[in-house]
């Protein structure tokens, strides 16, 4: 998909993973180790998108697929998708790039079979909480001391059109 003619998606592929892990590094403290990502993306291939600039990755989002109770009705078992992570290059920010991450990602999913979409925010990651509301994301619960620094998370989701 092509955002602009200098910016554009495409799925990830293996060649893609030493700069995704800088990325990673370089945008949030959560960090994975190689088999990490290689297991997430042997799950939901078709989840894990690159944004590149000129032929440069600058952004990416990857997602696993899940299943258990809805976040929405607690009595009912879904198939969901799990945004895993998603971080774009700070000198690439605010240009929509995580949103069509997040739509291409969401669209993938939904080809799975997934009828919701969840993820887990900081409760002070004040750009990621706005682009997740934006995209019609709710807060469904509080997890208390989710991150090894002891932050509380928001658990956010929102359903999937079939
Ligand atoms: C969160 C993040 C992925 C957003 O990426 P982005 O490409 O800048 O986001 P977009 O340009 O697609 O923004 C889409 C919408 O999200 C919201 N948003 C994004 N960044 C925002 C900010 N800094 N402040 C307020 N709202 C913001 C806005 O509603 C924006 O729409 P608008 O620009 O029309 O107002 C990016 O800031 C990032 O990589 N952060 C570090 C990693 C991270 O926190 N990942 C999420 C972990 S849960």
């Amino acid at each position: 998909m092509n955002l602009t003619s200098e910016i554009s998606l495409r799925r990830f592929t293996t060649m893609d993973l030493e700069k995704v892990m800088e990325i990673n590094k370089t945008c949030l403290p959560e960090n994975y180790n190689t088999y990490f990502f290689l297991e997430i993306f042997k799950n939901c291939p078709e989840g894990f998108f690159v944004a590149e600039a000129n032929s440069i990755i600058i952004g990416y989002i990857m997602c696993r697929l899940e299943s258990g109770f809805s976040d929405f009705s607690r009595i009912k078992p879904v198939r969901k998708g799990h945004v895993v992570s998603i971080a774009i290059n700070p000198n690439y920010r605010r240009t929509g790039i995580a949103r069509a991450l997040m739509l291409s990602a969401m669209s993938s999913l939904t080809s799975y079979g997934s009828s919701e979409a969840f993820c887990e925010v900081r409760v002070t990651n004040e750009p990621a909480l706005a682009l997740y509301k934006k995209l019609g994301f709710s807060i469904r619960k509080r997890i208390s001391r989710y991150y090894y620094d002891g932050e509380d998370a928001f658990l956010m989701a929102r359903p999937l059109l079939s």
